[in-house]
């Protein structure tokens, strides 16, 4: 879908879901807020954050754990938003969706519970220069503790990662690649499902870190044939402190727990121990019980306005962006891969990325600066830092207007 009627269609219903997000609606040092920042973290409707408030008001209490009414009506919610999310993503079965503390976690959990039984000296894990720093030292810190080592593939200079060098660089050595989906920096798409099939076709899994994908495109693991998908909740309108390791059954299956405690048990004697089965096993511990009825309701929001929906109206303010910000003084783009999501990189002069972003917050323009955990992406630009404004739902084309006209405001001041 992409003729210009039905762009307008979508923007014109898009603009009725705006009010839902009452966050948006207020003044930053008086001026309307215009944010800008939400591959950061996104913002959550009212239709979330009452879904949190329902649940404790009424359904709190421990799961999986109680005889009681309410231990049942808690367990059912957590329970219901694990096959919303099995099937919001089409996994084969529930026993496939972990719920951990957000990406950062998920992947930590694969390095030490896959990789670290399976690296060692001569063994590598393949990743690209375009990661965020939680797809980059989980692998560096798993190494050290095998003997493993981690092999980068390279990017170009529009920030996309030169897929034939990276499917060049898979061979039996390799235990895992672990990309992003797309680039938290740039907002560059990856050709997941390139890589997948040809890693497949040499033996090898792959994860992807799916942050900054999952509430822009449609993500489907099956499709992808993804061995590994992670995603956290924030940056879906949910709450903070909620996330999803997506995993093949039987990989999960063969894999050790990852934390020990309650609930991931089936037996416990001094003597010996015996694990719940999937998905228990990898969830040890009272879980984020409200996190998790937050990221049902997200969800439920994400699919009425309709994922396809949400990535044509984000791709059509992302070209006005675009082209708005290519006309700015002195602007030069970082990150202009052919295919993207909402989020543009840029630097602007020799302004330091902070005091753009200070002189913009002063106007009630949230936007993130500096290093964006993607430290490497940075070195690789030779530069220390960047601007990113990023896109969401609930943005318009007049908050672009004003992002655009406070830059202005800063050359006019750094003249
Ligand atoms: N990973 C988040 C970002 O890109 C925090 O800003």
């Amino acid at each position: 879908m992409n003729n210009k009627n039905e762009i307008n269609q979508v923007k014109n219903s898009m603009e009725s879901f705006r009010s839902d997000f009452p966050v948006i609606d207020q003044l930053i040092n008086n001026k309307k807020l215009v944010y800008l920042d939400s591959a950061a973290s996104s913002q959550m409707p009212n239709q979330v954050i009452n879904e949190v408030s329902r649940y404790h008001s009424n359904d709190h209490a421990n799961v999986h754990r109680g005889i009681h009414s309410l231990s049942h009506r808690a367990t059912e919610t957590f329970e219901n938003t694990r096959k919303n999310v099995s099937e919001f993503i089409n996994s084969k079965n529930t026993n496939e969706i972990i719920f951990t503390s957000g990406t950062t976690e998920s992947i930590n959990l694969v390095a030490q519970s896959y990789c670290r039984p399976r690296l060692k000296k001569n063994k590598k894990i393949l990743i690209s220069h375009l990661e965020h720093h939680s797809n980059i030292v989980p692998w560096q810190i798993v190494c050290e503790q095998t003997g493993g080592s981690l092999d980068v593939a390279p990017i170009n200079q529009d920030g996309e990662i030169i897929t034939e060098k990276l499917i060049d660089m898979i061979d039996s050595s390799v235990v895992l690649i672990a990309i992003s989906h797309v680039s938290n920096a740039l907002g560059s798409l990856t050709e997941v499902k390139n890589i997948i099939e040809a890693a497949h076709s040499k033996g090898v899994p792959v994860l992807i870190d799916g942050a900054q994908a999952i509430s822009h495109i449609k993500v489907d693991v099956l499709d992808l044939d993804a061995d590994f998908y992670a995603f956290s909740g924030h940056k879906m309108h949910a709450p903070t402190g909620i996330g999803i390791l997506y995993g093949k059954e039987e990989l999960l299956e063969a894999m050790p727990p990852y934390k020990s405690g309650g609930d991931m048990i089936s037996e416990v004697t001094f003597s010996a121990t015996t694990y719940n089965d999937l998905p228990y096993k990898f969830e040890a511990g009272t879980p984020n019980i409200s996190g998790v009825a937050g990221l049902g309701a997200a969800i439920n929001y994400i699919r009425e306005i309709g994922i396809d929906n949400i990535t044509v109206h984000e791709n059509s303010l992302l070209d006005y962006m675009t082209s708005e910000l290519q006309d700015v003084d002195g602007i030069r783009l970082i990150g202009t891969a052919s295919k993207k999501v909402g989020v543009q990189s840029f630097l602007l002069k020799d302004i330091h990325s902070h005091d753009i972003g200070t002189i913009l917050d002063h106007q009630g323009i949230a936007i993130r600066t500096g290093h964006h955990c993607a430290m490497p992406v940075m070195e690789f630009y030779g530069i220390s830092g960047t601007a990113r404004a990023s896109l969401s739902i609930y943005n318009n084309h007049e908050d672009i207007d004003h992002f655009i006209k406070g830059l202005d405001k800063v050359i006019t001041i750094f003249n």
